[in-house]
């Protein structure tokens, strides 16, 4: 089956208000014409300026986090209704960065993911292994117990509306790449498990690879038939990069 590849910019805390600019400037001087699924996460306080520029080129804007509740005293959070009153079409959940960095468990980060569908927001719900695990030949464990959790009690009607986002930690930001081989045993392994513990179709699911994805490594990894697009950092900040990978995707 052949689902269109996506191709997703994760910008995190980088581009100032003039590199936004600059950005989408120069984006919509290659006229992008892509076949492919574009998106741009900005830091949240440029979502009103990218959903301004990126809405003419076709790109679609996310957030990089949600929060767990609706509203009230969460100081710092930010609302998945708020999200999409502003028009914002999906949201990151689950990065690395926030599990690590923000200690944001499985528990917390399931509860993002189900009220933020539960308002319409596409989640891309993010897992992977580090290099620890990877060594000790735990990959797939990692990943099962990511997805269980992550994704406990949700309504098959819901994971409809899921990407999943496989990003080995150990490949974020290093340079490293995971093989095509590598990264495509761990997308099949995602799409059979939803297959067979959620009893969820999920031939339709999109699952991207992210990990140090660049325009001349994004078409071999694209070519795993369960690779259905990129979740990309570093080079989703430069306009002629971020052509470039669209450019790819737009191959298949
Ligand atoms: P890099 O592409 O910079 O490795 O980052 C990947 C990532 O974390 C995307 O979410």
């Amino acid at each position: 089956m052949t689902r269109k590849k996506v191709i997703y910019g994760n910008w995190k805390m980088n581009q100032n208000l003039a590199e936004v600019r600059t950005f989408f400037n120069e984006l919509s001087s290659f006229k992008p014409d892509w076949k492919c699924v574009a998106g741009i996460a900005p830091q949240f306080i440029h979502i009103p300026e990218v959903l301004s520029l990126a809405g003419s080129l076709n790109v679609k804007v996310g957030a990089q986090n949600a929060s767990h509740k609706n509203n009230g005293a969460f100081t710092g959070d930010i609302s998945p209704l708020s999200l999409t009153d502003m028009g914002v079409h999906f949201t990151l959940i689950g990065h690395s960065e926030r599990r690590s960095i923000f200690k944001e468990d499985d528990e917390l980060l399931n509860e993002k993911t189900k009220l933020a569908l539960t308002h319409g927001l596409e989640v891309v719900f993010c897992i992977g292994e580090t290099l620890e695990q990877r060594k000790s030949g735990n990959t797939f464990k990692v990943i099962e117990t990511q997805l269980a959790n992550g994704l406990k009690d949700l309504e098959k009607s819901s994971l409809k509306k899921i990407i999943l986002a496989y990003e080995p930690v150990w490949a974020i930001g290093t340079g490293v790449t995971a093989t095509p081989k590598q990264a495509g045993e761990v997308h099949t392994f995602i799409r059979n498990y939803l297959k067979e513990k959620t009893n969820f179709d999920s031939e339709e699911t999109v699952i991207l690879y992210g990990g140090s994805v660049k325009p001349d490594n994004v078409f071999e990894l694209l070519s795993h038939e369960d690779i259905d697009g990129a979740l990309v950092g570093g080079a989703s900040l430069k306009a002629r990069d971020f052509a470039d990978l669209c450019n790819e995707a737009s191959k298949f």
